[in-house]
C-alpha cells in the first residue's frame, strides 16, 4: 500500500468530516418551504422551549393574553412525535391560568436555534421559520407520561433535580391548528392529521 498523497488524504478527511457531524448537519437542513407541514414537526422537533400564552386570571391582567417561556421536547433528539411535551407545576403562574383555561397558544422559531443567525435571516422573517399553535394543555398519564418524561428529560437534564415539593407533572399541547410563517406570502395553515402524519427528516439510507 502506498502511503496517501495529500490531496487524497484531504480528500478523505473531508468525507470523513462530512459523515461524522450527521447528526447536526441533518438537524439544520431544513425542509423545502412548501412543504408546510414538514417545516413545522422540523421546527417543532428543532426548539428546547416555546413561549406559551394563556388567558390570564391574574390582576392586572385578567382575562388579557399572558406570553410566558417553557422548555419542551416533542420527543428525544431524533425521535419527534411531533406533541409538544411539558413539564409543568401547579404554583406556576401560567399553569394556573391553565387550571380555569386550558386554551393557550405556543410559539416556536427557529431563532431560537443558530439557524438564523447564521442564515442571515431576522427573527421577524418568514425565512426564520416560525410555528404557531393552537389548542390546550392536558396533563398525561400511563405510558405517554413515560415517554413524556424521557422526552424531556434527556433534552432538559436539569428537570431530573428540580425540587419534588413543586409536584411536577407532564403535560402535553394537544394542537387544533397549526399556523406556519416559513416564506413570502402570509400565513399558511396545517391540520393536527397534516402535522402528524408529516415526516421531519428526509428517510436516511
Ligand atoms: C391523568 O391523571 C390526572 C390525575 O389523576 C387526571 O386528573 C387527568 O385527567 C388524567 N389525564 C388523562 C389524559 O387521563
Ligand atoms: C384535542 O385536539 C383534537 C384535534 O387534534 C380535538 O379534536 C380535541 O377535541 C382536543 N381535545 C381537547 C380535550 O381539547
Amino acid at each position: 500500500m502506498t502511503p496517501l498523497q495529500p490531496p487524497v488524504y484531504a480528500l478523505l478527511l473531508g468525507l470523513f468530516l462530512a459523515s461524522l457531524p450527521a447528526t447536526s448537519s441533518r438537524r439544520f437542513r431544513i425542509p423545502p418551504h412548501d412543504q408546510v407541514a414538514r417545516v413545522a414537526r422540523f421546527v417543532a422537533h428543532q426548539v428546547d422551549w416555546a413561549s406559551m400564552a394563556t388567558i390570564s386570571t391574574h390582576k392586572p391582567v385578567v382575562g388579557q393574553p399572558f406570553s410566558n417561556a417553557f422548555s419542551m421536547s416533542d420527543g428525544p433528539e431524533g425521535s419527534s412525535s411531533g406533541v409538544p411535551y411539558m413539564y409543568l407545576t401547579r404554583m406556576e403562574i401560567s399553569v394556573q391560568d391553565l387550571e380555569v383555561n386550558p386554551q393557550a397558544s405556543l410559539s416556536m422559531s427557529l431563532a431560537q436555534t443558530d439557524y438564523c443567525r447564521q442564515q442571515g435571516f431576522d427573527p421577524q422573517s418568514p425565512l426564520c421559520a416560525h410555528i404557531i399553535l393552537s389548542g390546550s394543555v392536558m396533563e398525561v398519564n400511563g405510558t405517554e407520561a413515560e415517554f413524556a418524561k424521557k422526552a424531556l428529560f434527556t433534552r432538559h437534564p436539569e428537570m431530573i433535580d428540580w425540587p419534588t415539593d413543586h409536584n411536577w407533572f407532564f403535560a402535553k399541547f394537544n394542537i387544533t391548528q397549526v399556523w406556519v410563517l416559513d416564506y413570502f406570502g402570509g400565513v399558511k395553515t396545517v391540520t393536527p392529521e397534516e402535522y402528524f402524519q408529516a415526516e421531519p427528516y428526509r428517510k436516511h439510507h
